[in-house]
């Protein structure tokens, strides 16, 4: 189905939904013995299979396990691949500090090994790069020589639509969260070197289980919220707290140049969260679905006109449709 224009810009070119830091274990283990993370992976490919247009792939950027363990890699492929084959999306896998390679490689790829996880993709002209920041055994990232060698060489040619490079690790400072600056990534100027210039549009990272947003060489950095639990920021003096809420999903949108009439490919980054609060307002679809027969001038007219605030009830958002459904033909068309 192609959706009506509602606006200055047209659909995106790619929709891909980011995902990061599931921190699944073995056996329903409970991270920190508190938080059940696969009911929340389970909730964040929910989500993505009530939005208006599906996502063509699904990004998972590290720390899949929480332990390294074979049967928690298990768990995850199948939730994740069993919602994207339904979703009809790719998948694309990072790897995380808390993965152990030899159980992410031989579980995911089918190919068991303990070298640097990193991987070149293709989705329809995008190129999708999996950068492997880890370092065995440390909790902060690093890339060899060879790793920022191979990285130089993939992108010593462009893709059609440009490069999104996932790696777990975020190459940004942290400015709320010094502790955090430890478990960084280290050698990140060495590595701007290299992606200065590149065709990398967008880079996605995790690792630290709250949404942080940079640029990094130019490009623009999107750190997602963890689905398994949120790192607290304003901890009242404590040095480091959890919590088992805030978790979220996003999507990235890149849209083609041009999009808007600026010369610009914009890059968007929307945040889902996965909690289920109480809905307040909800337009029902068969009457939101009247919008797409709408002449721009009928929806500025429904949405964009002040109404009578003082008359502001529970039926508001409803009464307005109707109003708009006065409009109409008695075929449901524009009169
Ligand atoms: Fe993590
Ligand atoms: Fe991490």
């Amino acid at each position: 189905m192609t959706l009506a224009q509602f606006g200055q810009y047209p659909a995106a070119r790619f929709a891909i939904a980011h995902i990061s830091d599931t921190h699944l274990l073995a056996s329903g283990a409970l991270q920190f013995g508190a938080i059940d993370t696969e009911p929340h992976l389970r909730r964040a490919l929910e989500l993505l299979g009530d939005l208006e247009e599906p996502p063509q792939a699904i990004v998972v950027s590290g720390d899949v396990a929480d332990r390294g363990e074979v049967d928690a890699y298990r768990v995850a492929k199948q939730i994740v691949e069993t919602a994207a084959t339904r979703l009809g999306a790719h998948v694309f896998w990072a790897i995380g500090n808390h993965d152990d390679r030899r159980a992410y490689s031989s579980v995911l790829f089918g190919e068991e090994s303990e070298a640097p996880q990193d991987r070149v993709h293709e989705l329809d002209g995008l190129r999708i790069i999996s950068l492997d920041t880890t370092l065995p055994g440390h909790h902060h990232g690093e890339l060899e020589p060879g790793q920022r060698a191979w990285l130089k060489d993939v992108l010593s040619t462009t893709a059609r639509h440009g490069t999104v490079l996932v790696m777990h690790h975020p190459p940004l400072p942290m400015a709320l969260d010094r502790v955090s600056h430890v478990i960084e990534l280290d050698g990140q100027a060495a590595l701007a070197d290299v992606l200065r210039g590149s065709d990398v549009r967008a880079i996605l990272s995790g690792h630290l289980h709250y949404p942080i947003y940079s640029t990094f060489a130019g490009i623009p950095v999107f750190t997602a919220s963890a689905t398994c639990s949120t790192m607290e920021l304003a901890g009242a003096g404590r040095s480091y707290g959890v919590r088992d809420s805030g978790q979220a999903i996003a999507m990235l949108h890149l849209f083609d140049a041009g999009a808007g009439g600026m010369p610009e490919a914009p890059v968007t980054h929307t945040v889902l969260p996965l909690a289920q609060t109480p809905l307040v307002v909800a337009h029902r679809f068969a009457e939101f679905a009247q919008l797409e027969e709408m002449t721009h001038a009928q929806r500025r007219e429904l949405l964009s006109r002040h109404r009578d605030r003082e008359a502001s009830d529970d039926g508001r958002v409803h009464a307005w449709l109707d109003d708009a459904a006065g409009g109409l033909g008695a075929s449901g068309k524009p009169a």
